[in-house]
């Protein structure tokens, strides 16, 4: 039935933010590293779920041209971007979209600085527009100071007074206006049509289309958010910060809620999707970026990065690890102090060790790199065998070079494997090797200086 119900979301984004103190627009300010216009974008293309989404509309205005380099609309866009040349209120940021409303839908009016609002209570906020005509979402706070005051008689609301306009008793309120409203795209326009700049900032105040509704006989229907951190803005960095821990606080207690063990959900961070398996543990200042898999029963130590990566089940990351773009198979170890980077692809019950960087390397399965190993631009068979200090010298100043390590291949301690090479299946390379040359299946290869002793040295004396 709701499907029934055309959505357009309004998203005003046209303020400087002066007190943010950055060059470019407020809203490209970042909670975890996503621009905040971002969080709000992807909060109303979920309302396509519920409802009959139309494209939304983004009234910009200061440094417009950075919002629309980062989020470039198409014709197929889900968003639009409107222009308001001089910002003269939020009703004014209403006005100059109201050719583009369509008459049938409900608008609901959202903000690029408020990026925490959950896509639950913006469908309460249409759902109450649907039954009354009006949803206006409101919450109450300790400290209203800087916000409109809603005003209600006995038995409704009957106005929204914006603090500078609020008389000393109208200030005590504590019920305030977050801003987020609905309303039918029809009324929306009738509505703003009739605001005027009266008032002590000389703004058009979309606040002051509740007393026209209610003079119309409509019923404005409250709706309140689940946490007061969805309605929060981010004005300045301090505010920016705290949405940040908001934000992430709230993400670790969603994963928490879904099972997973998390030492501390203060000490997590998590830039992107995070999907993770069960009995999986993750303990502290661990950073999680771009989208990242951990399977069931992982294990990841403290003060891990973990990138854009697949980690399979029962593996053990250990402390102080670095991954990126890293597929991991099952039942793998790595670190502690390990850095796997791009294309990195380990089978089942591989292992890395500490101070292993790998790059460009496929390992397969049982293959162990324990110690201090450089592994780039490498595929390396199953159950090979990597010693202690061992690099690929996959690099000649200009190329880059391929290492091939077959199956049950044993490299000793501290080898040079100078690409591109193959070492064949089952061979062994003596320790201090530097090999240029191909090794063939099951051979020795020793590429090492022989060994001089001279007896009774004398060993040299102080001048
Ligand atoms: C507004 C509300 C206030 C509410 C508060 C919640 C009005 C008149 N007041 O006040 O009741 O408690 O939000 O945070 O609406 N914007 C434009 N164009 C403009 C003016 C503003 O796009 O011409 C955008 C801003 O970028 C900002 C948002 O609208 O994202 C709110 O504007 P702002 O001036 O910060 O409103 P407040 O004074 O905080
Ligand atoms: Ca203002």
């Amino acid at each position: 039935m709701k499907a029934n119900i055309k959505v357009q979301p309004i998203i005003l984004a046209a303020g400087k933010g002066s007190r943010m103190k950055s060059k470019t627009s407020k809203v490209l300010c970042k909670i975890a590293n996503k621009p905040m216009i971002g969080h709000i974008l992807e909060k109303t293309e979920t309302l396509s779920r519920t409802y009959t989404l139309l494209q939304s509309l983004i009234v910009v205005g200061y440094k417009s041209e950075d919002i629309i380099k980062a989020f470039p609309a198409k014709n197929t866009s889900s968003y639009k971007y409107i222009e308001q040349k001089e910002q003269l209120g939020t009703g004014h940021a209403i006005k100059i979209t109201t050719n583009l409303i369509d008459h049938d839908a409900i608008v609901v009016v959202l903000y690029g600085d408020v990026p925490l609002i959950e896509s639950e209570t913006i469908c309460s906020v249409i759902n109450a527009a649907a039954d009354t005509g009006f949803g206006l979402l409101t919450v109450k706070i300790d400290n209203p100071s800087g916000y409109g005051r809603i005003i209600r008689s006995e038995k409704q609301i009957i106005k929204i007074v914006e603090q500078k306009d609020a008389s000393p008793e109208e200030q005590n309120i504590n019920e305030v206006n977050t801003g987020i409203l609905a309303a039918k795209g029809a009324d929306i326009i009738r509505w703003v049509d009739q605001l005027s700049n009266n008032n002590s900032q000389n703004e058009y105040y979309l606040t002051d289309i509740v007393a026209l509704a209610v003079s119309e006989g409509y019923q404005i229907s409250s709706v309140h958010p689940k946490d007061e951190h969805e309605v929060l803005g981010a004005n300045d960095p301090k505010q920016l910060a705290a949405l940040e821990r908001a934000y992430q606080l709230a993400q670790a207690e969603k994963l928490i809620a879904k099972g997973a063990y998390i030492a501390d959900p203060h000490r997590v961070d998590i830039r992107g999707k995070l999907t993770i398996g069960a009995e999986a543990h993750i303990d502290i200042n661990t950073l999680f970026e771009g989208d990242v898999i951990v399977g069931d029963r992982v294990n990841i130590e403290p003060n891990c990065i973990i990138r854009n990566s697949t980690i399979g089940n029962d593996c053990q990351i250990k402390a102080n690890s670095y991954i990126e773009s890293a597929t991991i198979g099952n039942s793998v170890s790595i670190g502690p102090f390990a850095r796997i980077r791009e294309d990195s692809v380990f089978g089942d019950n591989s292992k890395i060790g500490n101070f292993v960087e790998t790059k460009k390397a496929t390992l397969g399965k049982d293959t162990k790199v324990n110690h201090l190993s450089y592994i780039g631009d490498a595929k390396l068979g199953n159950k090979v065998n990597i010693g202690a200090g061992t690099i690929t010298c996959n690099y000649d100043g200009k190329n880059k070079h391929q290492t091939l390590i077959e199956d049950e291949v044993f490299i000793g301690s501290n080898s040079a494997l100078i690409a591109p090479i193959k070492i064949g299946k089952g061979a062994t390379v003596a320790a201090g090797s530097t090999l240029t040359k191909e090794v063939k299946k099951s051979d020795l290869a020793v590429g090492r200086a022989n060994q001089k002793n001279i007896q009774n040295w004398k060993k040299p004396k102080d001048r």
